[in-house]
């Protein structure tokens, strides 16, 4: 239980992102009592990230990334379903689809696929047919059904706020952790800003920042996004599907909003917006759909990716026995969300660890 003079929780999730927050959302859902201790929620990356849920878009090879991730995107329909349900809010899930388009002809025009995830091999004039408007650069592309997008800026990371108040859960902003006290196999208390912080157990979720409060391996991978808004004077919104070119996304909102995406810089936690990464995202976009350029700009801005040597996350057990790790995503924060929500939330509550959480182990790095 916290002694500190806030309300009585059982469980300390550390980080208000995207994952924090799922992860919260499960544990109270199984019955945990739940508080979250954020550094700056604003900051999280699930306010940065363009929302696409890519598995194969992303052409993660198989592996047990791949079985998470499409696990994960397999759990977005009723998991934001549930979201809502409770809320009344939008997430912005939707199942559109994203198409690949490419400059130069692949050596194979067969990628893995299953029926339950296609994909498809579209010839140039099949791809302009299916996304009018690409320029005629591109010689075909990779249609990807069962991939999609969720509009985490806007709607989804409100609608887990809502959720996680109408849950019971209370989350603390501006609370900064400064040292975790520990014996041998157990964290005693939380040192933080605004005091110690005492709970039976912990959660570490705290994005690109995880490695600045434990000794493992997270560091923050900048990405610059911008967002472009389609005129007044369309009626029919242009683009039908998310497009993911060459060192480029262009994620369509149902509203209109475009969100292009995004530079990955290993520059600390440096945040500014610079001349040559907006520019090469210009570039690449109205390269691949000309008719952009005419776009009004409607925002720029900037995060950080929490990455690790093998870009893999780390999910699971940790060094001390009150301490579950739910950190760095990487590239797939919002699509691997729903699933680390349910994997942790089991772990910690039924003991019950999922086969899959062995390859995400914090000691994988300690050799
Ligand atoms: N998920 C895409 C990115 O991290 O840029």
């Amino acid at each position: 239980m916290i002694t500190s003079s806030h309300q009585k929780s059982d469980i300390i999730v550390i980080g208000g992102g995207i994952i924090g927050l799922s992860v919260a959302i499960a544990l109270q859902w199984r019955g945990a009592t739940v508080t979250v201790c954020s550094r700056n929620t604003q900051e999280a990356a699930g306010y940065v990230a363009a929302g696409m849920l890519a598995p194969q878009a992303e052409r993660i090879p198989p592996s047990p990334l791949l079985d998470l991730a499409l696990r994960s995107r397999s759990l977005y329909q009723p998991w934001t379903r549930q979201i809502q349900d409770l809320t009344g809010l939008d997430t912005g899930y939707w199942p559109c689809g994203i198409l690949a388009p490419v400059y130069q002809y692949p050596h194979q025009t067969q990628l893995p696929q299953t029926p339950e995830s296609p994909a498809i091999w579209l010839e140039a004039d099949q791809l302009i047919t299916q996304q009018p408007g690409l320029t005629s650069e591109v010689v075909g592309g990779w249609w990807f059904p069962q991939d999609g997008q969720v509009d985490n800026r806007r709607l989804l990371m409100r609608s887990l706020i809502h959720a996680s108040q109408q849950l019971g859960i209370q989350i603390r902003d501006g609370v900064e952790v400064q040292e975790i006290a520990t014996t041998t196999n157990k964290i005693k208390q939380i040192n933080t800003n605004q005091g110690a912080i005492v709970a039976s157990h912990y959660i570490l979720a705290a994005g690109a920042w995880s490695g600045q409060i434990l000794p493992i391996p997270v560091y923050p991978i900048k990405g610059q996004m911008l967002s472009l808004r389609v005129p007044s004077d369309i009626s029919q919104l242009p683009l039908k599907q998310v497009l993911f070119g060459s060192g480029i996304y262009i994620v369509p909102r149902r509203d209109g909003l475009i969100v292009l995406g995004a530079t990955a810089e290993n520059v600390g936690f440096h945040k500014s917006l610079t001349p040559k990464g907006i520019n090469t995202l210009l570039s690449e976009a109205t390269r691949l759909y000309p008719g952009l350029a005419e776009f009004p700009i409607e925002e720029f801005w900037s995060g950080f990716r929490p990455t690790t040597p093998d870009e893999l996350p780390i999910l699971g057990r940790s060094p001390f026995e009150n301490l579950t790790l739910a950190t760095g995503h990487h590239r797939n924060g919002i699509l691997l969300a729903p699933i680390t929500a349910e994997l942790i939330a089991d772990l910690v509550c039924y003991d019950k660890s999922d086969p899959l959480l062995e390859y995400f182990c914090w000691d994988r790095f300690s050799s």
